[in-house]
This record gives C-alpha cells, structure tokens and sequence, in this order.
C-alpha cells in the first residue's frame, strides 16, 4: 500500500502524514527533508542553493544522517531547499531513494506513506491513495509564525506571509515536477480544521477508497 500526500508547505501534511503512519503502522518518509538535507550541504559548504553544480553533487553524496537534525528545520532551509528543488539533476538523483523507500518500506512495513509535493504526480503515480492537503496562504503563514515564535526565532508576520507566497510560487512554478494535484487526489483544505479533524478526513478517504 503506497499512499502519497502533497500540498504546499505548512498545510499540515507532515502532521498528518505522521498520525497515519503511526494509526496504521506504515513507514514514513518526509520527502521535503531530502531537499533540505541538501540544501544544508550545501549552505555548509558556503555554496549557493542555485548552484547547479554544488546541488547536484550535495544530492549525489546526500548524508542520510543529517535527515533528523534541526538544521533542517529553520526558515533559511527551507527557503534553500525550494531553490535547490528546482534543479532537475537534484530531483533526479533523489528518485531513486523514494520510490525505493515506497516499494520497500524499511522494517517490512505493510505500506509506506511519503508527503511532499510530487509523489502522486512524478515519484508515485501509481499509489494507491494519493491526497492533496492544502489551506489557504495566510493559514499556512499563520500557522508558521507561531511555530517560529514558540520556536524562540524572530518573526515578523507579514515577512512569514511573504515568504510563503514566494515558496509557492517557485514550488508550482519550477518546470521540473511543479507542486500539482494530481488529477486522482482527493483535495483536504485544512484552513479551517484541527489536526484531528484533518486526521479524520485523511482516515475517511484512505478508508472509503478501499
Ligand atoms: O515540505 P518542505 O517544506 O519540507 O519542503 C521543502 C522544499 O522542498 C519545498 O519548498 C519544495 C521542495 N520539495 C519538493 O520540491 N518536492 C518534494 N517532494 C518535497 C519537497
């Protein structure tokens, strides 16, 4: 069972994507902290994300290791690993690893469960589930603003909103494997729910669907 989730960033879907793997005892994998796993490389090295070269080769060489650290989880890796992101020698060095990881989940998991932004359009597009996990821009902004603050980071809303929309826009916009729903997904605006009320939802069309 390979189930894909793809959204923007901040729709909720690492949250979700996490309960259901957890609910249904399936592996997890966060595709984004593949890209910024790279990104960090490469910043590390003092390159620039936007440097084909120094991308290619940070995912080339990619340091499983590093995929748990928080490095990867501020605002600069972020913005990073959407630029790295749209080098398609970058994607096409990471393909391998996550249709791996969606054939054969590690621990012999009954099924694997992989968010990001083009699992059921180019990774996997033959999953059996595939949902597109969205709300709208100023929820999302909301919502990471106050992640940033509880994280203790300086935040100014209307930068964090700002921001958002430019990662959108090179997300959707990139030639290579754009952000897109794919024309089977199942769409959860979550602008308006709790986690557990997405976590319902999620539940329902995974279920409904068998
Ligand atoms: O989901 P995230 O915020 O951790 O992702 C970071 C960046 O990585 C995101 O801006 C776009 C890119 N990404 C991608 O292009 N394809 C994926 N499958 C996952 C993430």
């Amino acid at each position: 069972m390979i189930i894909a989730i793809d959204g923007p960033a901040a729709a909720g879907k690492g949250t979700l994507a996490r309960r259901l793997a957890d609910h249904l005892g399936y592996a997890y994998l966060d595709t984004g902290s593949l890209y910024r796993a790279v990104a960090v490389m490469v910043l590390h090295r003092n390159g620039a994300p936007d440097n084909v070269e120094a991308a290619t080769e940070a995912a080339r060489t990619l340091d499983l290791d590093l995929l748990g650290s928080p490095d990867l989880r501020t605002g600069e890796a972020g913005a990073a690993a959407s630029k790295v992101a749209a080098i398609p020698s970058v994607r096409a060095a990471l393909t391998g690893f996550q249709r791996q990881f969606a054939t054969h989940p590690p621990g012999n998991a009954g099924g694997a469960i992989l968010d990001g932004r083009d699992i059921g359009t180019v990774i996997c597009p033959d999953a059996d589930r595939k949902l597109f996990v969205t709300a709208s821009v100023e929820a999302r902004a909301e919502r990471r603003f106050k992640e940033l603050q509880e994280r203790g980071e300086a935040a100014i809303y209307a930068r964090v909103l700002q921001d958002m929309r430019e990662r959108d826009a090179r997300d959707a916009g990139r030639s290579d494997a754009p952000m897109k729903q794919a024309d089977n997904a199942i769409l959860i605006d979550t602008s308006s729910m709790t986690p557990d009320e997405a976590f319902t939802a999620a539940l329902d069309v995974i279920e409904d669907a068998g």
